[in-house]
């Protein structure tokens, strides 16, 4: 069976002045996720928001809340980050000490599992991973700022991980994260990937409308 595709609009480029307001929008047009980028300045140089603003967005929407950390050791507050809403943890396979453990944990608080791999993590990492996740987010930029420019190198890693997927039976969803847009959706969308974070496309600009646009894409591919 093949998986829903999905759109999770990146709110890290919403205009936090209006943050309701823009999720809304996105949602309007159709979106099914929205996706919170969670950074430390650790893991990754830049620092972006957390708990309280989760739970604001939990308040203004009762679409599924897909949880991105980019922080060291996460495990620390995936209890909390779960009790603010949100539905799907995403933690990075390069943070974790015990990924098996991880999962397990983030499963048995009621919430989905994701396993994230930057593009220099080699596809293979992930693959004994498969049926111990819900997703697996593979990101096609450098993950720490929004903005940034597809890496065409990360195209075969969705068709290897899809590919396994397929193989093994299950019903693991695809992720992809950084430099969506008019032209690089068909390239993942082609190569198995079915849930779509857009940062900028979609809130650069009117976030119903974009949302609406990438719909119609979505759902006529
Ligand atoms: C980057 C974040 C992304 C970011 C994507 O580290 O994980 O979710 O918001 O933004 P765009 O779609 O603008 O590349
Ligand atoms: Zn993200």
């Amino acid at each position: 069976m093949k998986n829903q595709c999905i759109l999770s609009p990146s709110i890290l480029a919403a205009d936090f002045a209006c943050l309701g307001e823009e999720v809304r929008a996105a949602v309007r047009g159709g979106a099914e996720y929205i996706h919170f980028d969670v950074m430390d300045g650790a893991y990754v140089p830049s620092i972006s928001f957390g708990m309280p603003v989760l739970k604001s967005v939990r308040s203004v929407t009762d679409r599924k809340l897909d949880v991105h950390l980019m922080i060291m050791e996460p495990e620390r507050y995936i209890e909390e980050f779960v009790r603010c809403g949100a539905d799907l943890i995403t933690v990075h396979l390069e943070t974790l000490q015990d990924p098996e453990r991880t999962f397990r944990m983030i499963r048995s608080l009621g919430v989905k599992a994701g396993v994230a791999i930057n593009p220099e993590t080699s596809v293979h990492t992930v693959i004994p991973y498969l049926s111990m996740v819900d997703m697996v987010l593979i990101m096609t930029v450098r993950p720490g700022f929004g903005g940034q420019k597809y890496l065409d190198s990360c195209t075969e890693k969705i068709r290897i991980v899809r590919d396994a997927i397929t193989q093994k039976g299950l019903s693991t969803d695809v992720e992809v994260d950084g430099g969506i847009n008019d032209d690089t959706l068909p390239i993942v969308l082609e190569a198995g990937a079915n849930v779509i974070v857009m940062g900028s496309s979609v809130f650069r600009g009117d976030a119903y409308e974009n949302a609406k646009h990438f719909m119609e894409m979505l759902k006529n591919r």
